[in-house]
């Protein structure tokens, strides 16, 4: 098409100004954030992109600062390159009371030199980053809270504690991929809508307008290698996936696992499906795998937003009060008829298979 016949569509701060002007009492600096967050996700992309042309492939040298981050996980340099453009490319306006970032151990204080402002943000700068040397979609997933009344007054420093917030009192969450095209979905409360970027103009254009999840699917996403760790819930409910027409499902379901959260997220967002990482028993001191605060709640948030659900198997994912800033949690989203099944299976008791030794097992009664 030629270029003068292409659709005008909305940039992303067109979008921003006429979304505030539902507030007329608002100042700005909600959008002025949100425009730093999508240039921060513009550079990475940029950084992405260039791969090993741009010499940030592989882990992040010991001699560098470490490479093993607050999680145990080995950091790779686009990791640690993401955390530090997040930083900078947010913490100078003076929008921000303090960040929390999966990087980083504690909370960072926007330094001296720079106004402190209400908001708070959490961020995972790099998600999916196991798949950065194979050249997979990656993202960057963030959460915007409000920072308590008190730390709003003082400007004192910020502490763990004032970013245990439910995930149903998120302002915004969003995310960008950087995949084939690199994409920016955002939610402030008021649907779902997906900025795709025009690399030669540099603008987020809006090119998916009120995305809605469809209620039902014949799709989900589990890493099965973690099968003999899964509760009877789980087992259950991907047993009749598996089983498909033959099943109690009477329908045959396809599967997909990226290992890019963020990645997954997307699909479903675009055309349904289910996705769990469920709390298992594989180790004790981590009930589930991925993170409550920068990774489950804003993707609950796009989920909820568009018409479908988060919930950590068991309960609504936005009602779970945190408790610290780097706890995991068992996550399942997606189409909402789905992780509503997947709840109530959590809920029936557990059916026990009733393996009658006499009547099953010897030769007495058997053929
Ligand atoms: P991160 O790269 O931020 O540490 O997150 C990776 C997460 C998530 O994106 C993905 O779904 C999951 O780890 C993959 O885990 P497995 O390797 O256990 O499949
Ligand atoms: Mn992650
Ligand atoms: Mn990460």
């Amino acid at each position: 098409m030629p270029l003068t016949n292409r659709p005008n569509r909305s940039t992303l701060t067109q979008f921003l100004i006429e979304e505030r002007r539902r507030f007329p009492s608002a100042s700005g600096d909600f959008n002025a954030l949100i425009l730093d967050v999508a240039l921060a996700c513009k550079a990475i992309a940029r950084a992405v992109a260039f791969g090993e042309l741009g010499g940030v492939m592989g882990n992040h040298a010991a001699e560098e600062g470490g490479s093993v981050n607050v999680q145990g996980e080995t950091q790779k340099k686009l990791d640690v390159l993401s955390n530090d453009v997040f930083i900078r490319r947010t913490e100078w306006a003076g929008n921000l009371a303090g960040m929390a970032s999966e990087e980083m151990d504690l909370p960072y204080q926007i330094p001296g030199q720079y106004p402190r402002g209400k908001y708070l943000i959490v961020f995972d700068p790099l998600d999916g980053s196991s798949n950065i040397d194979v050249n997979v979609s990656v993202g960057s997933i963030f959460s915007i809270l409000r920072a308590p009344q008190e730390v709003i007054d003082s400007g004192r420093d910020v502490v763990d504690a004032d970013f245990f917030q439910p995930g149903a009192q998120q302002l915004a969450a969003g995310y960008a991929l950087y995949g084939p095209t690199t994409m920016l979905v955002l939610t402030v409360g008021d649907g779902v809508n997906a900025f795709t970027l025009d690399p030669t103009l540099g603008e987020f254009m809006l090119t998916h307008p009120k995305l809605m999840i469809p209620q039902d699917t014949h799709e989900f996403a589990i890493n099965a290698s973690n099968s003999r760790f899964w509760e009877a819930p789980v087992k259950r409910y991907v047993d009749e996936c598996l089983a498909g027409s033959t099943g109690p499902r009477d329908k045959d379901f396809n599967m997909r696992w990226i290992a890019s959260m963020v990645a997954e997220a997307h699909r479903i967002l675009m055309r349904g499906g289910v996705f769990l990482y469920p709390r298992d028993n594989k180790d004790p001191a981590k009930p589930g795998r991925l993170r409550l605060l920068y990774e489950a709640n804003p993707i609950g948030m796009i989920m909820e937003q568009a018409g479908g659900r988060a919930s950590t198997g068991e309960k609504p994912m936005l009602g779970v009060q945190p408790t610290s800033l780097h706890q995991r949690i068992g996550l399942v989203f997606g189409s909402k008829n789905e992780v509503d099944r997947i709840e109530r299976y959590h809920a029936e008791p557990v059916k026990v298979e009733l393996k009658n030794p006499l009547f099953a097992e010897r030769s007495l009664f058997r053929d």
